[in-house]
């Protein structure tokens, strides 16, 4: 896809980027972008004036439900999310429509795994407290009792969904002296190269109430699937020691708000990080009242490294698709 195939441009960016991402996409391909807010409304027009593109790359703002694939022109044959998730893409309409859909795995881990140690640090060390407190002014000065947090040298973190990022946060974790678990559907094979990382190997856990119940730090690090949507429920936080500190670096969804709320307040759980919502960017109101809520605005992968290697293993796949090949990050 060194230039367009067809009469129209060989990329069709719907979703607004870096200028430089930006701009190291349009010295790769024909690249045409989006500039309102209902881009699919301008590939539509795109494709009736001059021919649509091989290929549109969209992002979360940007969901591709079946109803938006079934639509694409007909020109489009692949589809380039920059994110590593892709539940706001509906995979199997795309496999329906034989759309070549890609990802950004890997270039984003280490910025998410910061983030998440962030996360664990601020809800451990009542962030949102302090903030608020030499922020606004009221601060009196020192007192042994002032802000009393939790370290996390010699605590039990347990990682819901030990894959590349899960992964990065564990090797973290034990260099601040954690003690890490995981649980995902088996057990990380011999082969497996992120073992490779780890001081020590974490220990397994065949479920997530087994591992809620050994650890003091929850992460959850695994994508929403039908199978883990909702996994932290009101049952699963009865098993919790009380004063968890649960850190959600992967999607809301994941969550039962209603029940982390009421934890949240009784204790079971201490405190939370929370960079992922369900239903973002509104959010279930009492996490605004909640002092025991360290929450940021979805920031994981964002750093400057992040986006342009997002960028630049979108524009490898591409490449390389149209010459023949097989990306390691097709997804469909
Ligand atoms: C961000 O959440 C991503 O999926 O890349």
């Amino acid at each position: 896809m060194s230039g367009p195939s067809g009469p129209g441009p060989a990329l069709f960016v719907a979703s607004r980027l870096l200028e430089s991402v930006e701009a190291e996409l349009a010295s790769a391909f024909e690249t045409v972008f989006a500039e309102g807010e209902d881009p699919l409304a301008e590939l539509a027009e795109l494709a009736r004036r001059s021919g649509g593109p091989d290929a549109i790359l969209v992002s979360l703002d940007c969901p591709m439900r079946a109803e938006a694939i079934e639509v694409l022109p007909g020109s489009v044959r692949a589809l380039a999310t920059y994110s590593v998730g892709t539940d706001h893409l509906d995979l199997e309409a795309a496999r329906a429509r034989e759309l070549a859909v890609f990802n950004t795995p890997g270039v984003l881990s280490d910025s998410v795994a910061e983030n998440a140690l962030f996360l664990m640090l601020g809800a451990a060390r009542r962030a949102t407290e302090s903030i608020e407190l030499i922020r606004s002014r009221r601060w009196t000065g020192w007192t042994p009792t002032q802000l009393v947090g939790v370290e996390l040298a010699g605590k039990r973190l347990g990682i819901l969904g030990m894959g590349d990022i899960g992964g990065r946060v564990a090797t973290r974790a034990q260099a601040l002296g954690m003690q890490v678990l995981y649980c995902n559907r088996r057990p990380l094979p011999a082969s497996d190269p992120i073992r490779a990382s780890f001081g020590v190997m974490p220990a397994f856990r065949a479920t997530a109430a087994e591992l809620v119940g050994d650890c003091d730090v929850l992460l959850l690090a695994c994508p929403s699937t039908p199978q883990t949507r909702g996994i932290v429920d009101a049952a699963l936080l009865e098993r919790a020691h009380p004063g968890l500190i649960l850190v959600n670096i992967a999607r809301g969804d994941l969550v039962d708000d209603a029940a982390l709320v009421d934890a949240l307040r009784t204790g079971t759980v201490g405190a939370a990080g929370l960079d992922v919502f369900a239903g973002e960017p509104k959010l279930e109101p009492a996490y605004y009242e909640l002092p025991n809520v360290f929450m940021l605005p979805h920031v994981g992968s964002s750093t400057i490294e992040a986006r342009l290697r997002m960028g630049r293993i979108l524009i490898e796949a591409l490449r390389s698709w149209s010459q023949g090949g097989q990306p390691p990050n097709r997804v469909v």
